[in-house]
């Protein structure tokens, strides 16, 4: 212990003397002796199965305003044997960002989230620590038929969100956020800055899919804005068992993947407020007038009834605030709160869908919610554009021949150990219940879900290729094998690593 406080000393020492800001003094760096250290270490904490006691806590935590103190982050870091957790918006499912079982210190990026927008050239430069909602805030502000295809909820951050794919509500027109990635700017294990001509093509491809935080630390992100219409449509329309809500799923399976590609409708079935009633909601975005969305729901969806008292008019931003639950005519200020406004204590997890699920099939699911009380199941729906794109084009692999994602979610209030460990313990049987009927071979996930249970590294010394394909192949199938170069060229000593990072080949000999 002594050693490694004293080598604690020496690091803190490293990081005051060569911050050239001078960063101690000017606050960017917080210890467990700051006022400020515990309200940034819990400030971006969205999933508050990590934030207790017996959580690991970092020895820093810096605050960075110029890259040049990230660079001395990575340095003193390696000198003294510290991990670095690198945090954007905190989202991460199993909070990779700001947790880690060796001695480590977070570097929060929240102070380096300037975004500034090119409407000529169509794209803007976005630093890692902005959130979506202040991207699609600023968008906005400029332009009323430009847009950007990421995700729903504002608060997610878009250092983790791009690095590992990243969809919302135009996935089928526009693909996902890293498919509309076009330059970025990343610090390197050698403290190097390093945009897309300097990193060369090897490592671009891996930063847009592959999970920024085996490779560097992205500072900034340059993407390529979209064209939205000045007017769309969105709708939610409930529908319970006793309204046949099975029937409308099952349909839906055959029609949500191949409806126009300005069309995106998804499902969320949860038990309405834990009263044993299940609900599936089908929750729309339309790029286009009310009058056409009816014409093409009445082509190929006919049976849900869409009518055009259930669909509303507005501008694409008013959209993103719609799906965010904000009730219409909020101020658009809302998308720049960085705060989650719902945290709670849960467990992810994802599946791909190839072939329709059964009526049967889909009973035994919901038969599963009545267990839990705040449960939900995302069915978003693929096709249009992201069947296009080809499986290693970035190193998210899911395209042609998924039908639709899922998301299982399972939310609980009581933070207490034997009350967590029923729920996680309830989202695993649901899993291996879905097993059957989802992908196989292997059995695809997503990363932004990020879901320990499919494999994680060794605490203890390196992970071997094979080891780490267990779950590599889930994320990326294909792709694994190039990112593990890639790795193995970028960061052969894998200083960069966590519990599910991408391990590099064993150095020759
Ligand atoms: P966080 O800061 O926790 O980072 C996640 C991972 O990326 C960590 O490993 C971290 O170290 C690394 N990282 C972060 N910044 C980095 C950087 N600059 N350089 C290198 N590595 C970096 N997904 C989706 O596709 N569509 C959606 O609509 C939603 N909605 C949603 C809602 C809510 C409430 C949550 C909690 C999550 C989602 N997600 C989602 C999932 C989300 O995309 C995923 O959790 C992202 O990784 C979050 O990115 P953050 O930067 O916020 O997380």
């Amino acid at each position: 212990w002594a050693t490694s406080s004293s080598n604690h000393e020496n690091f803190l020492h490293c990081m005051s003397t060569n911050s050239p800001s001078n960063s101690r003094i000017s606050g960017n760096l917080h210890t467990s002796n700051t006022s400020s250290y515990s309200y940034f270490l819990k400030s971006s904490i969205q999933n508050l199965r990590f934030s207790n006691t017996t959580t690991p806590k970092p020895l820093l935590i810096t605050t960075p305003i110029k890259e040049s103190e990230i660079q001395t982050a990575i340095l003193c870091s390696r000198k003294h044997d510290l991990q670095i957790r690198v945090r954007s918006g905190g989202h991460d499912y199993e909070g990779l960002s700001y947790l880690s079982d060796e001695p480590f210190i977070i570097i929060d990026l929240v102070n380096l989230r300037s975004i500034s927008v090119d409407l000529e050239d169509e794209t803007a430069w976005v630093q890692a620590g902005a959130t979506l909602g202040e991207i699609y805030y600023t968008i906005a502000e400029k332009s009323k038929i430009h847009g950007f295809p990421a995700g729903i909820c504002p608060s997610v951050g878009v250092g983790g969100h791009f690095s590992g794919g990243g969809f919302g509500t135009m996935l089928r027109k526009y693909g996902l956020a890293a498919d509309n990635i076009v330059d970025a700017y990343l610090i390197d294990v050698n403290g190097r800055i390093l945009n897309r001509e300097l990193m060369g093509e090897d490592l671009f491809w891996a930063i847009r899919g592959g999970g920024g935080a085996s490779f560097g630390i992205i500072i900034s992100w340059k993407i390529k804005l979209v064209h939205v219409p000045p007017t769309v449509t969105v709708f939610s329309v409930h529908k319970t068992l006793e309204h046949g809500a099975t029937k409308l799923v099952h349909r839906w399976q055959y029609i949500a993947d191949k409806l126009n590609e300005d069309l995106f409708i998804r499902i969320i079935i949860e038990d309405v407020g834990g009263e044993k009633t299940i609900q599936a909601t089908f929750n729309s975005l339309f790029l286009g007038s009310t009058n056409k969305l009816i014409s093409q729901m009445n082509k190929s969806f006919p049976e849900l009834g869409l009518q055009a008292k259930d669909c509303t008019e507005m501008s694409w931003i008013e959209s993103v605030l719609y799906f965010a639950g904000y009730p219409n005519g909020s101020s658009l200020d809302v998308l720049l709160d960085r705060t989650h406004q719902d945290k709670s204590f849960f467990k992810a997890k994802s599946d791909f869908v190839k072939e329709p699920i059964s009526e049967i099939e889909l009973e035994g699911v919901w038969k599963r919610f009545l267990e839990e009380e705040i449960v939900f199941m995302i069915m978003d729906p693929y096709g249009g554009r992201m069947s296009e794109i080809s499986e290693s084009e970035i190193p998210f692999p899911h395209r042609e021949g998924n039908l639709y994602n899922i998301q299982y979610l399972v939310k609980w209030i009581d933070g207490e150990i034997r009350a967590s460990k029923k729920h996680v313990h309830w989202i695993r049987r649901l899993y291996r219940y879905m097993s059957p009927y989802v992908s196989k071979s292997p059995r695809a996930a997503y990363l932004n879900y990020r879901d320990l249970d499919l494999g994680r590294n060794n605490k203890v010394g390196n992970t071997s290729y094979s080891q780490a394909r267990v779950w590599g192949r889930k994320y990326f199938k294909i792709n694994f094998k190039r990112l593990v170069q890639v790795k193995s060229n970028v960061d052969p000593e894998n200083f960069f690593r966590n519990e599910q990072s991408i391990p590099p080949f064993p150095a020759l000999r």
